[in-house]
């Protein structure tokens, strides 16, 4: 997954921006992309894409009401209706900026009432005190409680240690493994086998380097890239890594 953040500044440097990746992605194989645009561009990259083709699209947040007096608020049936079919929810970003479990939780159930996929991110500040285990299953709790049991495969969980966010170094891989078999084990606990079917990525420094190490042995299904996805030729070099092409 793609997450362009607040940027690029025009559309104009948008469209090149997605052209330029879609054309240097154009031959892998096995791998599907989500682009996450700022919201403002998306419906326009959206247009023309074929349904079924490799390149999807997500927003990077999105209000857990349909509709109201919501100032400068989107909703998940509008950002639906302008082409996204994955919602970021809980972003390390977000929740820096007052975003509440308790939000989290209702844009969880909103994403799954709109029939978009919910990418629920967790992940610890940092790994001094030694409890980021319990920082995860507590995140992980707030921001499941109200996803009924037959829904939850449909949540996408994305780890992303907020330390190894904007990082000089993405976490080792097999502490990422250590915690992806964590998240599975806490959703299993408290939705039975069905929580065996959540996709986790793993998000935080990801570059061309590291990312296919970080597939092979981190235990996870994908990745939620940051910087290396607003440089088409970064990008380029990241999902040819991880091709099987
Ligand atoms: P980064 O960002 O790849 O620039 O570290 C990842 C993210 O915040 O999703």
């Amino acid at each position: 997954m793609a997450n362009w953040k607040m940027n690029p500044a025009t559309f104009r440097e948008a469209r090149k921006l997605f052209d330029e990746t879609k054309k240097l992605t154009s031959a892998a194989q096995g791998v599907s992309i989500v682009v996450c645009p700022p919201a403002i561009f998306l419906r326009e990259l959206a247009t023309g894409q074929r349904a079924g083709s490799k390149i999807a699209f997500g927003i990077q947040n999105a209000h857990f009401e349909e509709r109201g007096s919501f100032t400068g608020e989107i909703s998940m049936p509008e950002a639906k209706d302008a082409k996204a079919s994955y919602v970021l929810i809980g972003h390390a970003e977000r929740r820096a900026l007052g975003e509440t479990d308790e939000e989290v939780r209702k844009k969880v159930s909103a994403a799954i009432t709109a029939n978009i996929t919910p990418v629920l991110c967790v992940g610890e500040k940092s790994r001094e005190s030694g409890e980021y285990y319990d920082v995860v299953r507590e995140q992980l709790r707030a921001g499941l409680m109200a996803v009924p049991e037959k829904k939850v495969s449909k949540v996408v969980i994305a780890y992303e240690p907020v330390w190894a966010i904007g990082a000089a170094a993405a976490m080792n891989p097999r502490e990422m493994h250590e915690m992806a078999i964590f998240i599975r084990k806490t959703i299993v606990e408290r939705f039975g086998d069905a929580g065996h079917k959540v996709t986790i990525l793993y998000g935080g420094s990801i570059d061309a380097k590291n990312a296919a190490d970080m597939l092979q042995n981190g235990d996870v299904k994908g990745l939620l890239v940051g910087r290396a996805s607003v440089d088409a030729k970064a990008f380029g070099e990241l999902v040819r890594a991880v091709s099987l092409a």
